[in-house]
């Protein structure tokens, strides 16, 4: 497996490939969600490129950030052993040669859920994915369900701007308990842990959304929102410092 670092590098290597390209975009701390998301690339394509990148500008909070977990060893073992071509491991000042002076944002939908509790997060979001896209120039990009309205907003950037990518949207992967997994889950505490399940526990019952958001809070999650987006129910709560998000399908009406 090759590691890059220079954006040249990457542009080199892309050049040189025959065959399908599929990249799969994280920012590291891997588990078997992000994994989920390599297995497919590497079925579908001739060659996978992988980025590990914690990208500041999507971060609303610097606590989050300086506390975003790192396991670059075991990520790079983890992607080896699943077969990936390359890795590409950047840094931020080539990434954003610009200070991030320049940015992309959608003001619709990216206001909404997630967005209205992380201002600028999606723009940081959008912004680096489409330099990502620019670099590695894939034929297919692969993202999770987990991140519903990530997922949504990628489509309609690839839309908006004839992006020539194909986005592949991956089921969810959870703990065998339910809870979805997440590089942040590491950060709960022993009593947190055995609590996070519970968020898609309720979010699954056939309650409705003000009973289900009496009882998260009830125990103990701080929610941020519970709402309907298309045909999934979408929400974020913290337990303590934590947040987390999850969503599940929805039918309108359906046990509501
Ligand atoms: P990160 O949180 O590392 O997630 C990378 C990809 O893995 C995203 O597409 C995310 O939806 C997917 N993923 C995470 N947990 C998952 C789970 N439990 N099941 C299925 N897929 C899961 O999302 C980001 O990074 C960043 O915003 C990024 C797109 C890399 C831009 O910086």
């Amino acid at each position: 497996m090759q590691r890059l670092t220079q954006i040249t590098d990457v542009q080199t290597y892309r050049q040189a490939l025959a065959g399908s390209v599929g990249f799969v975009p994280t920012m590291g701390a891997l588990h078997e969600g992000h994994a989920s998301l390599v297995r497919q690339s590497v079925n579908d394509n001739s060659h996978t490129l992988v980025s590990i990148f914690v990208n500041p500008t999507q971060f609303d909070q610097s606590t989050d950030l300086a506390a975003y977990p790192n396991t670059l060893e075991t990520d790079l073992n983890t992607l080896e052993m699943l077969g990936v071509d390359a890795v590409f491991l950047p840094d931020f000042n080539s990434m954003y040669p610009d200070d991030y002076a320049y940015q992309l944002s959608e003001d619709r939908l990216s206001r909404k859920y997630c967005g209205a509790h992380r201002p600028g997060h999606f723009d940081g979001v959008l912004s680096v994915v489409m330099k990502l896209f620019n670099i590695t120039q894939p034929d297919k990009a692969y993202f999770g369900e987990k991140d519903h309205q990530q997922l949504t907003l990628i489509k309609g950037l690839v839309e908006a701007f004839f992006v020539p990518v194909e986005v592949v949207s991956c089921p969810i992967v959870r703990e065998p308990d339910g809870l979805a997994m997440s590089s942040r889950n590491l950060r709960l505490s022993a009593a947190q842990r055995k609590l996070a399940p519970m968020l898609y526990q309720v979010l699954s019952q056939a309650t409705s959304l003000t009973a289900k958001h009496q009882r998260l809070e009830k125990l103990g999650f701080d929610v941020d929102y519970l709402e309907v987006m298309g045909n999934r129910l979408l929400a974020a709560a913290s337990l303590g410092e934590i947040r987390l998000i999850d969503n599940v399908p929805y039918q309108p009406g359906g046990g509501a």
